[in-house]
């Protein structure tokens, strides 16, 4: 059977759970798939080159750092008494790693530990700043990396801030002056104390959130009354000295939509922006996720099958925003997203370190096509999260760095950010496993503003390539050029002591006959190309 872009199954919404609980692990290694010469899945594919659509937030490329396992304590910082080469105290190979991504954007400090962070803490001499437990994740945080910190990570990777306010553990008068801190170029006492801290310039936050996940570890509120709590801390979110700021609220995660109907109804001229979190399971059961890297072709498409639901779910959210927003002001901002496995045997529970492999690559190519092609709501997106913690960029142990499939996607399809959404039509046979199915065939496809035209496709069917007839209306192609992410088994990964396992390589399994290509994509992969 053919099948669309659009899958909807029927699923369970994600329920609350405590961080730190212990998760079961997973039962017996199953059989890894392996690549089979099998007949290609035949696709047919319209690009509309001609009918150009909404421009592609290039924050849809962002990314979330959390004060949470490995991921700022080690991961970025390392102080600047370290071995491990720094600058400042935060790692070279790993900023320069991140650089090559371009990354649009960074949500910090939470996540959960937003909500009972507070800033004053992370100011000033270092050996000075209090040591307090992280009540999200476990351990101390001695407050090394804290706001300075942050906003010279933001410089050298030259992203935007996206500050997330403590609602759950805070008040406006704290949301208030941490802005003022940060952005005013007054004589005021806050940034005056600033220069004293050794930043004479304000920086700039354009991003600011009022709490995280308040229905949930933000504080267990109810929909009604977080919509006034928002619209109260709202009014203190100041712009200071010619900074702009885009407020941003808590939106909902899943299938929740009764969160974003009352948020909508009662506070949607108040924000700029409103969230929306969803993380794939292999197994939808958060007591029992499924392993990182020790899985077979059930595990593989049944990850697929729960990734694709953020489709409808994007879907659904927006027509909500619709009813009350049809100008379409208020951007969907999916601030949280990614794979979330069981803690590897032997690993800290609560540090959320996952191998990631070419499942990742894949699950990360569906999403960032799903975001692009929803660009007219979906303003925002950071993948959960940078380093060391669920599915990461790249991985450190002591001074060693690998780089993730999913840094390589990443890195493939930022020719995306900032590009115009190119509308197609893709018809592929179903990829399925017992009874779900999903289609075999994921794309996207954009211009940019020198007017080239890049197409990210994902073959989901790990035993069998994909032979794609495609149509370019109102351009003529000549000639592709572009990468492949695909690996023989599916579970493939870098590793500190293989860390080239898996890598981009040249694409070039294109034919051009009349006015089609035909493309070859093979199983489970993930392509970008451009098309000349
Ligand atoms: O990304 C890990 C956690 O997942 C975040 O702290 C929280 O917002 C979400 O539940």
């Amino acid at each position: 059977m053919m099948l669309t872009q659009r899958l909807f199954l029927a699923g369970r919404s994600r329920l609350w759970f405590a961080g730190l609980t212990m998760s079961i692990l997973t039962a017996p290694v199953p059989r890894l798939v392996q690549a089979q010469n099998a007949e290609p899945n035949k696709a047919t594919l319209v690009i509309h080159s001609d009918q150009p659509g909404a421009m592609i937030s290039r924050q849809i490329y962002g990314q979330f750092a959390e004060h949470l396992g490995r991921l700022i304590y080690e991961g970025i910082w390392v102080g600047e008494d370290s071995p491990i080469p720094n600058k400042g105290g935060l790692r070279n190979d790993v900023v320069a790693a991140l650089k090559e991504l371009r990354i649009p954007v960074l949500r910090w400090p939470g996540g959960c530990f937003a909500d009972e962070y507070h800033w004053r803490d992370g100011i000033g001499p270092r050996d000075q700043r209090p040591r307090r437990p992280n009540a999200s994740w476990g351990g101390i945080d001695t407050n090394a990396f804290g706001t300075h910190e942050f906003m010279d990570l933001c410089e050298m990777l030259g992203a935007e801030a996206y500050i997330n306010g403590n609602l759950g553990s805070g008040s406006p008068q704290e949301m208030m002056e941490w802005l003022e801190y940060m952005t005013s170029d007054s004589d005021s006492t806050l940034a005056r104390l600033r220069r004293q801290n050794g930043r004479d310039k304000p920086w700039k936050v354009p991003y600011f959130a009022v709490g995280n996940e308040s229905w949930g570890c933000g504080g267990e509120m109810r929909p009604e009354y977080y919509a006034d709590e928002y619209r109260r801390y709202a009014i203190f979110i100041k712009d200071y000295s010619g900074n702009h700021i885009q407020k941003l609220a808590v939106g909902s995660h899943d299938d929740y939509y009764g969160w974003t109907e009352v948020l909508m109804a009662q506070a949607a001229k108040y924000m700029h922006g409103l969230s929306l979190h969803y993380y794939t399971l292999p197994t939808s059961n958060w007591a029992r996720k499924g392993s990182a890297t020790e899985f077979g072709e059930k595990e593989w498409h049944a990850t697929l099958v729960r990734t694709l639901r953020l489709d409808e779910f994007i879907e659904k959210h927006s027509a909500i925003m619709d009813k009350y927003d049809p100008q379409k002001r208020v951007g969907l901002m999916v601030d949280e997203w990614g794979t979330w496995y069981d803690p590897e045997p032997g690993k800290n529970m609560g540090a959320l370190y996952q191998q990631n492999t070419l499942r990742d690559a894949v699950v990360a190519g569906i999403n960032l096509n799903i975001f692009n092609q929803h660009a007219d709501r979906v303003r925002m997106a950071n993948i959960a999260q940078m380093v060391n913690v669920l599915q990461a960029m790249v991985l450190t142990d002591k001074e060693k760095m690998v780089l993730t499939p999913t840094y390589y996607v990443f890195k493939m399809y930022k020719v995306h950010q900032g590009a115009t959404l190119i509308p197609l039509d893709l018809s592929a046979p179903e990829y399925k496993v017992d009874q779900a199915s999903v289609p075999s065939v994921n794309a996207s496809a954009s211009r940019d503003i020198d007017g080239k035209l890049h197409l990210s496709i994902v073959n989901l069917d790990p035993n069998r390539s994909a032979e794609i007839i495609t149509k370019v209306t109102g351009a003529t192609v000549r000639t592709i050029t572009g990468e492949v992410l695909t690996a023989s088994v599916v579970n493939a990964m870098n590793t500190f002591d293989n860390p080239n396992a898996i890598k981009p390589a040249p694409f070039s399994s294109y034919k051009i006959q009349d006015s089609q290509v035909i493309l070859s994509i093979p199983p489970k992969s993930v392509v970008v190309l451009e098309l000349h």
